[in-house]
């Protein structure tokens, strides 16, 4: 494709990115497809002769776009919602054009220099001493593997990265701690380490869903006491389910005392340390060995982007670094090669969208965003506390509400039932989409307001259509 037909074509498609945004909320935020549909509709063999671009334009709006859940939609308010933001949009098409492997220096220097300044200006934002240095990684299940890993070498006269694991009689079960609340990637990252899910100690948490210390440091004693080796705590600020806070602090001081690697996870609450008014939340988190914050859960960057801190970088060195003859250059010595701080060589230059985030919106403006999704939160959550249809389950620190819809009429059984029921039938509107957890056993529904597109007539329209679905479906129950 010559430069001038690429101009063309890049018209084209800002059109259709541009055309999409001004249409977004015409589409079902949950595609409206059966399972299968979509493969049905495309040929099972690629093309043996390239096709015009009209074509592959045509099948992208008419077949993939009405098979697409829409995350930017502003009627998202499940999981937690990632949304791209125009800036992230465009850096990540410049991101594509300039297609640099990031893996050494040398491979590029704007991508590894990059990724330095604006890590450093993120680690300034929330109040991170400077002893911290960041990586990117994709997701937060990755940036947690690593933490585990780089745990895992700190432990002394072990070796597990020259000797193995397997078939060592000296070695006795790593044990690593997290609460019941803690997301699965951290039993995930167990599976990959060779740590097993059996090693991976769940500690309970208190009516809060926080996690209990008390129990923690018994479980640690326990352990030790069975001959087992604990290494590695993780705490939460922002549990997935309800964005629980674990007492950061009280583990942090457990840490110390035991010598252990603490892990904070912070992939969506994170970005609130930049709030002077949330950095209550994140008290020791300067004494955690390693953090990871996802700009792609709550700061408008596209998926994917998850930043890990590391407040000893050497560590990461240490249990990563291999560099075969191909690689070394004569700068090794003055630069970040990126590749020796992971698992990955090559990596996408990623670090830029963090930048034109950072540019367009200007701190002040992010921390506006975030402020705002949370009194949209604060208000949700007001209309349920004096709903009598509904009831909060869980406190709303940040911007989820865990709520459930009930009747004095229904058991239980009944409200866990008519529950799932009024959140299928919210969903299969199109308007919104809401998720659902399970606290203490009881079906939840989960309401995030986190997207770049959320406003409070959007949160209004989104209260309105579940009590809508709350009357309708009501009458099915009693
Ligand atoms: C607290 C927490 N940690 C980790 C993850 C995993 O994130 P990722 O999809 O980036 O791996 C999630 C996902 O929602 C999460 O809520």
């Amino acid at each position: 494709m010559s430069p001038s037909e690429l101009r063309e074509r890049l018209i084209e498609a800002a059109n259709t990115v541009a055309d999409y945004f001004e249409e977004i909320e015409d589409y079902p935020v949950l595609p409206w497809i059966e399972e299968g549909e979509l493969k049905r509709n495309l040929p099972p063999l690629p093309p043996e002769e390239g096709e015009e671009f009209e074509k592959i334009f045509k099948d992208f709006r008419e077949k993939i776009l009405p098979a697409a859940t829409h995350w930017n939609h502003p009627g998202f308010h499940a999981y937690f919602n990632s949304t791209s933001s125009a800036p992230g949009i465009i850096a990540e098409l410049f991101s594509a054009a300039l297609n640099q492997n990031g893996m050494l220096w040398k491979t590029s220097p704007a991508s590894a220099e990059l990724e330095e300044v604006v890590l450093d200006w993120f680690r300034r934002e929330i109040k991170l001493p400077e002893t911290f240095r960041g990586i990117i990684y994709d997701t937060a299940s990755v940036s947690s593997m690593h933490a585990i890993v780089a745990a895992r070498e700190r432990l002394k006269g072990l070796n597990i990265r020259e000797k193995g694991m397997a078939g060592r009689q000296e070695l006795c079960p790593l044990t690593i701690y997290i609460s019941e609340q803690a997301h699965s990637s951290i039993e995930k990252g167990a599976i990959t380490t060779g740590i097993g899910l059996e090693n991976v100690r769940k500690i309970p948490v208190n009516e809060n869903f926080e996690m209990r210390t008390d129990l923690l440091k018994e479980a640690i004693a326990e352990d030790k006491k069975n001959g087992k080796t604990p290494f590695c705590v993780v705490a939460t600020v922002g549990t997935t389910s309800t964005t629980s806070i674990d007492p950061v602090n009280e583990i942090a001081g457990i840490c110390q005392e035991e010598n252990l690697w603490l892990h904070v996870d912070a992939a969506y609450a994170g970005v609130t340390a930049m709030l002077p008014e949330f950095r209550k939340y994140f008290e020791g988190m300067e004494k955690a060995d390693s953090i990871v914050i996802n700009p792609h859960k709550w700061l408008f960057t596209p998926i994917d982007l998850s930043v890990f801190f590391v407040r000893d970088f050497k560590h990461l060195k240490d249990a990563f670094s291999l560099v075969p003859e191909y690689l070394k250059t004569d700068k090794d010595e003055k630069v970040t090669n990126y590749m020796d701080y992971g698992i990955q060589l090559g990596r996408r230059f990623r670090s830029l969208k963090l930048w034109f985030i950072f540019r367009y919106f200007g701190v002040e403006g992010l921390r506006a965003r975030l402020r705002e999704h949370i009194r949209l939160a604060r208000l949700f959550e007001e209309w349920v506390e004096r709903s009598d249809r509904f009831e909060k389950l869980a406190p709303v620190p940040f911007s989820t509400v865990c709520f459930r819809a009930k009747h004095h009429k229904l058991d239980e059984e009944t409200t866990d039932k008519f529950n799932l029921e009024l959140m299928n039938a919210v969903n299969s509107d199109g308007r919104i989409f809401i998720s659902h957890t399970v606290l203490n056993g009881v079906f939840s529904l989960r309401f995030v307001v986190s997207g770049i597109r959320h406003n409070e007539d959007g949160v209004k329209k989104a209260w309105k259509i579940i009590n809508d679905f709350y009357e309708k479906k009501l009458g099915e129950f009693l």
